[in-house]
């Protein structure tokens, strides 16, 4: 064969492999093309820069022209005879506009696969023309920004056999899910996360028998969580997170389930089916926040393929289960927020595949668990407030992978080894609330840190500062408080770390007055300082000319200061101000108000401040929300605080006047408290518009007289409400009955003229009734059931209450709901009941904060001074002297 020849053999068959390799050639149908490209001119694409979602996207459509086969454009499949277009992947192409429902999109209609996931559709609704694309076996706008309802026609498209519909602001109709599992059982994949869609799931779900994987997270779903859901023979994936109305158990599991993935976090559940450890292929089990109870079942380690397991934030008591010990493929364990007790197992060394493991807040004790030394992929490990004691082991650095080491609040002592410092991945690391106690040292910082935040505060830590600290360059966060120095500090060498944007060295032990300049000289990043409890000089304060001026934050609190520092009027991003406990004098200055726009938290307690320069509450300061002025030497009438003050705190002052009607006008007022003034007058009637918002309300100590107010009929959310030790008179207003919220009523030392306020027996938070010294009369018991689900003290003595008590009087009380107590709980009382009731003997670890509020778990009752009656689980135990209660009757 020639040459010639040959040649044009070798490229005929070079064009009929061309044919066959890729049939889709040349095949691009005219008006497909245009449609496709009107399409594009329908909508912006975006510059990566500009675009939403722009970590991942690429402008697939670049490589869209005119002159070229459609059918070989980016993201484009044609049908390989007809070559009409049937995929179109634009996910991630940084579209921008309205997906309208005249678009040329619906003139594809030979479409099976659309994806437009994350672009950017503006908010705009779903068009209901996509009901039109018949042949639609894929659809997915996930993460689109498309918002309104979702069109019904959508379920018209009864070939689809994957539809994601995630992470928009959509919503459906209640009846969606049922006709939906009616008309589109082809559905292998249905994604819902994020839909609004405020309904129970239809038990017809089974009817979907295709269905891999269902993500309806986060839908407002209520009801019963249905069994047949678990029945679905096909079903691999469900992910319901997020729906906290929702209840249920689950099912009895058989042998041949085929679950991979099960998240049920935030469903009531209760207990686990001991048939869970037949889902032999999970991967991942989430439970986190289903109220479950009782201890954790052996039979978990039974699923030995499990690599992500949460049981985080339940009721679970007992010990950790060894058999976790057989969960070789565990990647992530997380146990946080229960009550688990004991040590951990020491099969945990077998556990050579995790990286993530967190125990925060249990009760968890022993030494610092060696098994973990195992692990050597460990990249976060947290301990957080659990009751482990003894030292840190000196070979932590075994972790050699370990970028976050959490342990603050617990018992730990000794030091922390200096090689820990050299773990090259490690990035925070937080100790503080502890009682490390040696001399803290650094060691030779070799290679360079990536520690990013160190946190050592409140320890016992005692010697000089470790100078070496200067060496981990890349610290943003430094916490020293508490430390021990017994010795003059030079801060000199904080300068290294100029990264620094939270400094934390309050109360720490020195000699010497530390001069503020010195401190703020280097460190100009500085966003949040605290020096409190440190004798700070700020003399020099002058002379620094470059401050931090992105300054947030400053607590200079018990710093020996006696005049207002000047400085801080150029530090214009002030916003959270502590200068309380100092020994400031005269007025406070003007310049605070109109040169720290920012200025939110303002705390000037404890000093002797006399007035405000210059004040007026109409400058634009809308920022400023907790203003302490308590503690000082205040005189004269109430200003009128500025208008967005949430909390207002002038107790222990000497104003005078009446109580200014225009306080009524802080529309957002929680905690009033002007406690230990010379208020007269009467209680404004005008409070009663405070309702929406105030919680504590506190007159304690003042000359008011009156009556008090009919003023609570709207207070919903008042929970303390203080008017001791005033001159009112007349009856108790029955609208304090609104107080649905209350918990604590002081009325003491008044002359209040009622029977005993039976009528607030329903009230379903009221722990505390004191009555003391007024003129109550009539009798305290009454043959129908006492009510008050909740009190625990009641003080009625010095009043006029006569008749008698039965011995029963008490059985009623539900004073404690806990389980594991026993022996008599002890119960403080101060002035200002909220903060400061809790037990102060041993069983003071008891008393745990519950969102917020201290549970209270015993009760007291005060008959007559001297007369105390003190209870105990079950039992009354009259005490004639118990010290305990000293501070009550005081
Ligand atoms: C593409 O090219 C054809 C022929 O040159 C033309 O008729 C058509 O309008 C073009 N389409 C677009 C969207 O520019
Ligand atoms: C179910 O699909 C059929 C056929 O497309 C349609 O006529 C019907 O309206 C759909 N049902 C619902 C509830 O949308
Ligand atoms: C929808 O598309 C996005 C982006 O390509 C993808 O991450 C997601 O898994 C898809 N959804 C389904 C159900 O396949
Ligand atoms: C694990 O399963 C086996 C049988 O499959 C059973 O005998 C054993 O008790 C289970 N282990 C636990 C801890 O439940
Ligand atoms: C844990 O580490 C220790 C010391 O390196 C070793 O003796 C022990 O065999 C390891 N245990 C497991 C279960 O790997
Ligand atoms: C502070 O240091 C001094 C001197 O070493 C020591 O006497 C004092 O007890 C220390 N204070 C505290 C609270 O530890
Ligand atoms: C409070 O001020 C009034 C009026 O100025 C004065 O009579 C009274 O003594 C002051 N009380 C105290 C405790 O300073
Ligand atoms: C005490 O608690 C139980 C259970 O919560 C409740 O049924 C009962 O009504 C409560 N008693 C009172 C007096 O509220
Ligand atoms: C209690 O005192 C009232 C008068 O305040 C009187 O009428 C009543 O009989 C007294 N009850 C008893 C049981 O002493």
């Amino acid at each position: 064969m020639s040459f010639l020849l040959r040649s044009i053999c070798f490229l005929f068959v070079l064009n009929i492999l061309n044919t066959f390799a890729s049939p889709t050639r040349h095949l691009c149908r005219p008006e497909e093309k245009n449609a496709l490209l009107e399409f594009v001119s329908e909508f912006e694409i975006r510059n990566l820069d500009d675009d939403v979602f722009s970590s991942f996207s690429y402008p697939k459509t670049n490589s869209w022209s005119n002159k070229s086969d459609c059918c070989s454009w980016d993201g484009i499949m044609c049908h390989a005879k007809s070559g009409e277009v049937v995929e179109l992947d634009l996910s991630s192409s940084c579209f921008h506009g309205k997906l309208s429902s005249k678009s040329s999109l619906f003139k594809l209609q030979r479409l099976r696969v659309l994806n437009f996931a994350y672009n950017d559709l503006g908010s705009f609704e779903i068009p209901s023309q996509l009901g039109t694309l018949k042949e639609l076996t894929l659809l997915n706008l996930s993460n689109t920004l498309s918002s309104g309802p979702i069109p019904t026609e959508l379920l018209h498209l009864t070939k689809l056999v994957s539809l994601d519909l995630s992470s928009n602001s959509l919503s459906a109709q209640k009846s969606f899910l049922n006709n939906l599992s009616q008309n589109l059982t082809n559905l292998e994949e249905l994604n819902l996360g994020l839909v609004d869609i405020s309904s129970e799931i239809p038990p017809n779900i089974s009817k979907l028998s295709s269905l891999k994987s269902l993500s309806l997270d986060d839908c407002n779903l209520f009801g019963k969580l249905p069994s047949s859901l678990f029945r679905i023979p096909t079903m691999q994936s469900i992910n319901l997170q997020g729906n906290q109305d929702m209840v249920g158990s689950l099912p009895e599991f058989n042998r041949n389930n085929s679950l991979v993935f099960l998240d049920l976090s935030w469903i009531s559940l209760g207990n686990l089916p001991v048939s869970i450890n037949n889902l032999k292929h999970l991967t991942t089990l989430r439970l986190g926040f289903c109220n479950l109870h009782e201890q954790i079942s052996s039979s978990l380690g039974n699923l030995t393929n499990l690599s992500s397991l949460d049981l985080s934030s339940n009721f679970f008591n007992g010990h950790i289960p060894s058999s976790f010990g057989n969960l070789l493929h565990l990647t992530s364990l997380v146990l946080s927020y229960n009550r688990l007790s004991g040590q951990i197992p020491p099969s945990f060394a077998n556990l050579n595949q995790l990286t993530t493991l967190s125990l925060v807040s249990n009760k968890l004790s022993g030494n610092f668990p060696l098994p973990l030394l195992n692990l050597t992929k460990l990249s976060e490990l947290s301990l957080v407030n659990n009751h482990f004691t003894g030292t840190l082991p000196p070979n932590i650095s075994a972790l050699c992978n370990l970028e976050t080491f959490e342990a603050s609040e617990n018992i730990f002592t000794g030091t922390l080894s200096s090689t820990l410092f050299n773990t090259p991945s490690l990035t925070y690391i937080d100790l503080k609330d502890n009682q490390l106690n040696a001399i803290l040292e650094f060691g030779n910082i070799s290679s360079p840190s990536k520690l990013e935040r160190l946190s050592l505060g409140n320890n016992h830590f005692k010697g000089s500062l470790p100078i070496s600290i200067s060496s981990l360059v890349n610290l943003y966060s430094l916490d020293l408080s508490y430390y021990n120095t017994g010795m003059s500090v030079d801060f000199g060498f904080l300068s290294q770390l100029k990264g620094l944007i939270d400094l934390d060295i309050s109360y720490i032990n020195t000699t010497n007055i530390v001069d503020l300049s010195t401190i703020f000289l280097h460190l100009k990043s500085l966003s949040s300082l605290q020096l409190s409890g440190v004798h700070v000089s700020t003399a020099k304060m002058g002379l620094v000319s470059n401050l931090p001026t992105n300054l947030g934050t400053l607590h200079l609190s018990g710093c020996g200061i006696t005049e207002f520092p000047k400085f801080l009027k150029n530090l214009q991003k002030m916003s959270h101000l502590d200068l309380s406990d100092n020994k400031i004098k005269g007025d406070v200055p003007h310049w605070l108000w109109n040169h720290l726009p920012m200025l939110a938290v303002l705390n000037l307690r404890n000093n002797s401040f006399t007035g405000l320069e210059r004040y007026s509450n109409d400058s634009s300061r809308l920022e400023l929300s907790v203003l302490d002025l308590s503690s000082n030497a205040f005189q004269g009438p109430l200003f009128d605080p500025p208008v967005s003050t949430e909390a207002l705190l002038v107790s222990n002052n000497n104003f005078t006047g009446k109580i200014p009607e225009s306080i009524c006008e802080q529309r957002y007022l929680q905690t009033l408290d002007l406690s230990n003034n010379s208020f007269t007058g009467s209680i404004p009637q005008c409070l009663k518009n405070l309702n929406s918002y105030l919680s504590f309300l506190n007159l304690h100590h003042n000359q008011l007289n009156g009556s008090i107010p009919e003023i609570f009929t709207n207070a919903a959310d008042l929970v303390s409400i203080d008017v001791s030790q005033n001159r009112l008179v007349g009856k108790l207003p029955r609208s304090l009955k609104s107080c649905t919220s209350l918990e604590v009523l002081n009325v003491r030392s008044n002359g209040i003229d009622d029977t005993f306020p039976f009528w607030l027996n329903t009230l379903p938070e009221l722990k505390v009734i004191v009555l003391r010294n007024n003129n109550f009369k009539g009798p305290l018991h009454r043959h129908h059931p006492f009510g008050f689900p909740k009190l625990q003290i009641i003080d009625v003595s010095n009043n006029g209450f006569n008749g008698t008590l039965p011995s029963d009087y008490f059985s009623d009380w539900n004073m404690t709901r806990r389980e594991d107590r026993s022996g008599v709980i002890y119960i403080r009382y101060n002035d200002y009941y909220h903060d400061s009731m809790q037990s102060q003997e041993p069983e003071a670890e008891e008393a745990e904060e519950e969102e917020g509020v201290l549970s209270w778990t015993a009760a007291a009752i005060a008959l007559a001074p001297g007369v105390i009656l003190g209870l105990t689980i079950g039992h009354i135990l009259v005490t004639q002297k118990t010290h305990w209660f000293m501070r009550f009757l005081a």
